[in-house]
């Protein structure tokens, strides 16, 4: 199959070489020429594991890059529409990139066409393109419209899109129908699995690829509902541990409790300090605001988002809790992209606790092992220090604050951190380690969800510091030899 990708962002791209991946001619392409010309060049704008290995195996043979929606149009059978839908001031999808792009495919349309909608859209928002291509002079005939929402989490988004737990299509026609089966076959029938040159995922639970066939609409609102149910997992766990912590109950040991009803699972049930990415925060807010424009009043949703806000405030008020006055002090992160194995900073409630804490007189050494550069714009603050390693960052610091799921952030030297920090407190925002292991390293721990962890040869502090009191943390001189 000949297909154009559309937008050669997070989604557009990774689609662009797994469809290459997969066996069909496509072209990728954007209006950003400088970006066209870096990956003609070979290089690689966003961090995603297997990326780099497609685009070199697939670039120039199966798969080539244009900045002219027009000329990608009339070589292609198949059109995926994968540009931004940002949030607007409303709180709306902004799909003025969509319609600009629809304008584009229907001057170019010669022949029968298939336009796909991958992008991230409103429940009828395939309607809204079949009118504008008409309206823009598409023949009547000549194109059919259909959604294949994507499910692609940064940072696993190949294995995701390679490997995923279902195929969504939304057909209102045979022709659409037809021709997004063939370009899913290779997964549905297996085939790729077993080529021998296949992406390596071993814990893929299906021997074929499921798919459902649904309607355009259905397909659409398949997409919000599944984003904005997985934020309400996120929300409703972080809500769960704000009781845990306040009774003294552990977070993790509920959540394996609660996760371990096959109704629910365990997936999703990280307590911390919330949800963030380009994803999560506006297609809740533009679900929510679907569902105002069908006049149903999606409550829950509103909970959603303001939990997650203020799992926010409630971190930095455990930090002003830990440390009993911020002005002056020296900080520690570990942590600036919105989740682990991206260097993406939208939306990263890492960034949105930094700026807070900036803004109460703290000083800050922060380390991320890819997000520094995107950081570095994000927060255009001179004060912030950029460390070369989570021990660079912790030199000095009154405490050390993890605020992103780094596998890396998991399996630190603990006692060489105690030994680094002026104050042993460590305040783990994502929950990544056990009490015991930071106590016994002779370091205070802060955690969501659970009691804050003392060390034996602090207990002296201990009752004080289980109700939040205020109070001065002893200076520690560090420990020769541990
Ligand atoms: C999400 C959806 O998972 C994906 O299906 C959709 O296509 C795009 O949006 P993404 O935003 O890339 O993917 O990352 P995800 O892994 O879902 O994490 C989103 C946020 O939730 C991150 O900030 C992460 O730290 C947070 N999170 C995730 C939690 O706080 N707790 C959890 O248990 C899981």
């Amino acid at each position: 199959m000949r297909i154009a990708v559309i937008g050669s962002g997070y989604v557009g791209l990774v689609s662009a070489a797994c469809f290459a991946e997969l066996g069909h001619e496509v072209i990728s392409v954007d209006n950003d020429r400088a970006k066209i010309a870096a990956l003609q060049r070979g290089e690689v704008p966003i961090h995603e594991r297997f990326l780099p290995e497609l685009l070199t195996r697939h670039r120039g043979r199966l798969l080539h890059f244009s900045a002219s929606v027009a000329e990608a149009v009339d070589k292609s059978e198949a059109i995926f529409i994968t540009v931004g839908t940002p949030q607007s001031e409303t709180g709306e999808a902004d799909l003025s990139f969509v319609e600009a792009v629809a304008h584009e495919i229907a001057s170019a349309i010669h022949g029968s066409k298939l336009i796909i909608d991958k992008s991230t859209v409103p429940v009828r928002t395939c309607e809204s393109l079949r009118k504008t291509l008409l309206l823009t002079g598409a023949q009547p005939g000549s194109f059919s419209v259909a959604s294949n929402p994507e499910f692609l989490r940064e940072g696993t988004a190949v294995t995701d899109f390679l490997y995923p737990d279902r195929i969504v299509i939304g057909v209102d026609d045979d022709l659409s129908a037809s021709v997004l089966h063939e370009i899913y076959q290779p997964l549905t029938t297996g085939s790729y699995y077993n080529s021998g040159s296949a992406i390596p995922f071993n814990e893929y639970v299906h021997r074929r690829a499921p798919i459902i066939v649904t309607n355009a609409k259905s397909a659409e609102l398949i997409k919000h509902a599944s984003n904005a149910f997985l934020a309400m997992k996120i929300s409703f766990i972080n809500a769960v541990a704000n009781i845990s912590e306040s009774v003294g109950a552990d977070i993790e040991q509920v959540c394996a409790g609660i996760g371990s009803d096959s109704r629910i699972g365990p997936k999703f049930l990280n307590a911390g300090i919330g949800y963030g990415g380009s994803c999560f925060p506006k297609d809740v807010q533009a679900f929510y605001v679907v569902a105002n424009q069908c006049n149903y009043e999606f409550g829950l949703l509103t909970e959603v988002m303001r939990i997650n806000a203020d799992q926010r405030r409630r971190f930095v008020k455990k930090v002003r809790n830990a440390l009993w006055t911020l002005r002056g002090k020296q900080l520690a992160v570990l942590g600036l992209a919105f989740k682990g194995d991206t260097d993406d900073v939208r939306e990263s409630p890492a960034i949105a606790i930094i700026r807070d804490l900036l803004k109460e007189g703290v000083r800050v050494r922060v380390y991320d092992p890819a997000a520094i550069p995107n950081a570095r714009a994000a927060l255009s603050n001179s004060s912030v220090v950029y460390a070369s390693d989570p021990y660079d960052a912790a030199a000095g610091c009154n405490a050390l604050l993890i605020l992103t799921e780094w596998k890396e952030f998991a399996s630190l030297d603990l006692r060489r951190l105690r030994s680094l920090l002026k104050y042993p407190i460590v305040i783990d925002g994502r929950n990544l380690y056990q009490t015991d292991q930071m106590t016994s390293a002779g370091l205070i721990y802060h955690s969501v969800g659970r009691s804050v962890g003392i060390p034996e040869h602090l207990s002296s502090i201990a009752d004080q510091t289980e109700v939040g009191l205020q109070l001065p943390v002893p200076v520690m001189r560090p420990a020769v030899g541990l």
